[in-house]
């Protein structure tokens, strides 16, 4: 079976279309977008499917870091703030803290509705609340794949790690739980969005740390890579402890989705082993909700409740900890 998804520089040509990419002086170009077909037993989107929009909820192109508008510089500040803290041992302490899971009790629902308070200050092309985005996300992938519940309930909690910017989880501030992610303990790579703001980073010269494996070896699977702490690893680490019986691409599409240089740029690839190459396919059909579903279109979440409440019974304890 075969699906059509959007990529950007790997795998079968198919078809060409146009799109942006960010280049290494963090300009944005103009770039032919390939279009990827896979062969991994996938559902095949009806073709009145998802229509992807042209531009975010701004008229802006959608994940342009270089748009002038009233958002730019905080999130270029942001990445910058990001990009100098996040290292080795600022990683390894936020996962043994966090990994902990003595914060609070509660039920997914009750957390997407603890998001409501939440705007994430990275994302160029939101301002909603999250539960929209949540919503509009799951709503938009239950859509094109009807049979996969599991996919469906993956879109509804993918940000939920987003509760690390609550007074009640620590505060963090928006760079250690928001944007873009990237492995640590080994060479960032150049398509890692503000890549130059990596120089004032205290791995950045450290030869243990900077080299293309760093503390890694080739094909050592995903799982053994520390990634920069944020609300993937978080809800990733959530649902892994709390017995979640979501299947492998699901915990994969948690933990990574925000690692864009992986599934939109090809980086790292010599680190993923093979299930990591399987899943992967999964996070690239998703990645296309999770980042064209924001718009202003609303969803009537009483309407829709009932049947992600039942998801949520199916792959979850009733209270999980945080
Ligand atoms: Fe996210
Ligand atoms: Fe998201």
């Amino acid at each position: 079976m075969t699906i059509v998804i959007d990529q950007l520089d790997f795998g079968v040509e198919v078809e060409h279309k146009k799109g942006s990419v960010e280049t290494e002086e963090n300009s944005v170009v103009e770039v032919e977008e390939k279009e990827l077909v896979l062969d991994g037993g996938f559902v095949v989107p009806p073709r009145n499917s998802f229509v992807v929009p042209e531009t975010n909820s701004f008229g802006q192109t959608f994940r342009d870091y270089e748009a002038e508008g009233e958002r730019q510089p905080g999130v270029e500040n942001f990445y910058r703030i990001n990009h100098i803290n996040q290292c080795v041992d600022f990683v390894k302490r936020m996962r043994e803290q966090y990994g902990k899971l003595n914060r609070v009790e509660m039920s997914i629902w009750e957390c997407c509705e603890l998001l409501n308070d939440v705007v994430d200050e990275s994302d160029p092309d939101l301002d909603e609340p999250q539960i929209e985005h949540l919503l509009q996300t799951a709503e938009a992938v239950r859509k094109d794949y009807p049979s996969e519940d599991w996919l469906h309930l993956t879109g509804l909690i993918h940000d939920l790690g987003k509760v690390l910017l609550l007074p009640s989880f620590g505060d963090l501030p928006q760079w250690a739980v928001v944007g873009d992610t990237y492995p640590v303990g080994c060479a960032f790579d150049k398509s890692i969005v503000h890549h130059k703001y990596f120089a004032e980073n205290p791995d950045y010269k450290n030869p243990a740390y900077n080299t293309k494996c760093g503390m890694y070896s080739e094909g050592c699977g995903l799982n053994n890579v520390l990634m920069s702490w944020g609300h993937d690893d978080y809800m990733y680490l959530v649902a892994k402890e709390n017995k979640s019986t979501l299947p492998s691409p699901a915990l994969f599409i948690i933990r990574y989705h925000s690692f864009y240089a992986l599934h939109r740029a090809g980086g790292y690839r010599h680190l993923m082993n093979e299930e990591d190459v399987e899943n992967l396919k999964w996070l690239q059909i998703f990645n296309k909700y999770d980042l064209y579903s924001k718009s202003k279109e609303r969803i009537d979440v009483e309407k829709v409740k009932p049947y992600y409440l039942s998801l949520i019974d199916k792959y979850f304890p009733a209270k999980l900890k945080w």
